[in-house]
C-alpha cells in the first residue's frame, strides 16, 4: 500500500510539474515535488485516490489539482507520517583528494551515473583551507576538524551536483557509511576505501545541506538544466 502512494505521490508531483508546463523547478535540493510528501500508514485515501484517478490522463484535473496543493498541509497534519515520496532534486558530491589522486574519479561519476542520475555541474578546484572550513563548518568542534581541512584542502577535488528523484538520500547510500570499516561491499567507500580519514567521497546528507554546499561550490550559471534522452526509461508509472 505504501509502495503504491509513493509511486503515485512521486507520478503526481511529476505531472504536475509537466502540466505547468516547466519540467523542472529547483532551488537546490527542494522542489515543487516537496508536496508529495505522504503517509506510510495510507490513512491519507482522499489523496491517494486522487493520484491513481489521475494515472493514464494526461491532463490533470482541477479538483485534482486542488487536491495535490492541499496535500502538503494535509500531510503535516498527520502524526504518523514517515514516508517522503522521491523528489526531483539535486545533491552536491565532492571526490575527495584521496579519490582524485588514487584514480577512482572515472569509477565513482560511473557509478552515479549507471544507476541513472544526472550530473548537472562538475569541476576540479583546489580548495583554499578556508573554503574547506567553510564546507564543514558543522564539524568544527570535532578534534579531526583541522586536519579534515588541512586534508580537503591538499589537492585537486572533483566537485559535482548530480540530480534524480531521490538523489540527496540514494546518493548517500551509493557512497556508504563514514568509516570504511563499517560500509557495505557494494558502497563507494565499502568497495574502494579503508580507513575514515581517507574516505575518497563526500555527499550531501540531507536537504538543506545539500543546498548551502551547492551554493557554496558553484554559481548559478555553472549548474546546467536539459533532459538526458533516457529519462523516459528511468521514470514512468504502469
Ligand atoms: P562527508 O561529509 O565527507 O560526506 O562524510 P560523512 O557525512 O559521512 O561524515 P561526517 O560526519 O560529515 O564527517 C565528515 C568527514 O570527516 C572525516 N571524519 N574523520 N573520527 C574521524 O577521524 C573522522 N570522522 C569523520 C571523514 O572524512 C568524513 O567523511
Ligand atoms: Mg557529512
Amino acid at each position: 500500500m505504501s509502495s503504491q502512494i509513493y509511486r503515485s505521490a512521486s507520478k503526481a508531483a511529476r505531472s504536475l510539474l509537466s502540466s505547468a508546463k516547466n519540467a523542472r523547478f529547483f532551488s537546490e535540493g527542494r522542489t515543487i515535488g516537496a508536496a508529495a510528501a505522504v503517509s506510510a500508514s495510507g490513512k491519507i485515501p482522499l489523496y491517494a485516490s486522487n493520484f491513481v484517478r489521475s494515472s493514464g490522463s494526461g491532463v490533470a484535473s482541477k479538483s485534482w489539482i486542488t487536491g495535490l496543493l492541499a496535500l502538503p498541509a494535509a500531510a503535516y497534519m498527520i502524526q504518523d507520517q514517515e514516508v517522503l515520496a522521491a523528489e526531483m532534486e539535486r545533491t552536491f558530491i565532492a571526490i575527495k583528494p584521496d579519490g582524485v589522486q588514487r584514480g577512482l574519479i572515472s569509477e565513482i561519476v560511473s557509478r552515479f551515473e549507471r544507476k541513472g542520475f544526472k550530473l548537472v555541474g562538475i569541476k576540479v578546484i583546489v580548495p583554499s583551507k578556508d573554503f574547506a572550513q567553510k564546507h564543514y563548518h558543522d564539524l568544527k568542534e570535532r578534534p579531526f576538524f583541522n586536519g579534515l581541512c588541512d586534508f580537503l584542502s591538499s589537492g585537486p577535488v572533483i566537485a559535482m551536483v548530480w540530480e534524480g528523484e531521490g538523489v540527496i538520500r540514494y546518493g548517500r547510500k551509493l557512497i556508504g557509511a563514514t568509516d570504511p570499516q563499517k560500509s557495505e561491499p557494494g558502497t563507494i567507500r565499502g568497495d574502494l576505501a579503508v580507513t575514515v580519514g581517507r574516505n575518497i567521497i563526500h555527499g550531501s546528507d540531507g536537504p538543506e545541506t545539500a543546498k548551502d554546499e551547492i551554493n557554496l561550490w558553484f554559481k548559478p550559471q555553472e549548474l546546467v538544466s536539459y533532459t538526458n534522452n533516457s529519462e523516459k526509461w528511468l521514470y514512468g508509472d504502469n
